[in-house]
């Protein structure tokens, strides 16, 4: 994928422009607007292409059904802009679609791809490093600047890293207005109602370790990653790293009740069975590969130092053997997806 090839794929439906209200710059004047396209980004907006990235379907739907003319809609957590242009191939009246993020490496990839749209409007959640805490949303979109407030707010496969939910749906509530909905979706809530034999997707990570580990520990052409393996302090501190990528599942009920107490009702939470292709979720944990398999060849931020290339490709080979181990004879598996629908 390359930044030209983002750019080709843009057909979207023609539709009369959006004004954003006045003082709210839909481009801001940051740096990392002028940065150039990362190619983890680009490598990330491929995943919109992916059989499992219909797990976006019933939130599309959601939208299309509750976002009327002239009204906003806030993409929390919104990436490299893949449901903004899911929106925007069906969507053939003016919106305004605001994407934030906390990644500039995906938000730059997102303002490549929609630059040019009036409709879209950006916002990156800075890390303020003092307050060790990511900006809130009324911090970038003051509750001021969408009177009586946004209509909608999406966040889509992300709200199981926000490690501070309850701050999180505080600041959703307070740029919300009175009556506004918020659709949330999720792959990683353990969800008591989802057929059993459905998979939560990251799952699959802890069982690749486990997969992984064993043929290092027996393969002679693995050895050079023994000694890491067999150092229980080194694999507890490689583990920390892939909890903070793979973040540790809750249950659907946690999430309830955050909405709850946050002022939220909760009028409807569903499940839905995603089939995820295999050779397809290869390439996502190919992307994050340091975050599956950091012990393989070490990491900047555990050893200091980054993996040779020849360690990165073992990595990528034990995942692929791994996930064939894992599910042999398959090309796919299903996963449960979960679904919130919450009024402020
Ligand atoms: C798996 S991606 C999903 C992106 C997009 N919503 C989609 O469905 O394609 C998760 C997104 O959550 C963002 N994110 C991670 N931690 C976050 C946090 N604590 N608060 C807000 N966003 C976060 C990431 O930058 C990333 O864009």
């Amino acid at each position: 994928m390359s930044v030209t090839s983002v750019r080709d794929r843009l057909s979207l439906v023609h539709s009369p422009e959006f004004t954003w209200p006045g003082g709210f710059e839909r481009i801001p004047d940051d740096d990392w607007t002028r940065q150039p396209v990362d190619q983890f980004g680009l490598n990330y907006d491929t995943v919109g292409g992916h059989g499992w990235y219909k797990n976006l379907e019933p939130t599309i739907a959601q939208v299309l059904a509750a976002l009327e003319p002239g009204k906003v809609l806030i993409d929390y957590s919104s990436g490299t802009g893949i449901l903004t242009r899911r929106l925007l191939e069906k969507i053939n009246y003016s919106v305004g679609l605001l994407n934030v993020d906390a990644s500039t490496k995906f938000l730059r990839v997102a303002l490549e791809s929609f630059r040019d749209d009036e409709r879209v409007a950006f916002r990156l959640l800075r890390w303020l490093k003092q307050e060790k805490r990511l900006e809130r949303l009324d911090e970038v979109a003051s509750p001021a600047t969408f009177t009586p407030g946004a209509d909608i707010l999406t966040s889509t496969n992300a709200i199981h890293l926000y490690y501070n939910l309850d701050e999180t749906l505080a600041s959703w509530a307070s740029v919300l207005r009175p009556g506004g909905l918020a659709f949330i979706c999720s792959g990683n809530m353990q969800n008591q109602h989802s057929p059993a034999g459905n998979w939560i997707i990251d799952d699959t990570v802890a069982k690749v370790n486990e997969i992984a580990a064993d043929v290092v520990a027996r393969e002679p052409a693995f050895e050079e990653y023994r000694a890491t393996l067999e150092n229980s302090a080194l694999m507890a501190k490689h583990g920390k790293l892939r909890d903070k990528v793979f973040v540790p599942v809750r249950p659907l009920d946690f999430y309830v009740k955050a909405f709850e107490e946050a002022g939220f009702t909760v009028l409807h939470v569903f499940d839905q069975t995603i089939t995820a292709r295999i050779d397809e979720w290869y390439q996502l944990l190919s992307t994050y590969n340091e975050g599956v398999l950091s012990w393989v060849g070490g990491s900047e931020k555990v050893e200091g130092g980054p993996p040779s290339n020849a360690a990165v490709r073992d990595r990528l080979f034990l995942i692929r053997y791994s996930l064939d181990k894992l599910f042999p004879g398959r090309d796919s598996f299903p996963c449960a997806w979960s679904y919130l629908t919450c009024r402020r």
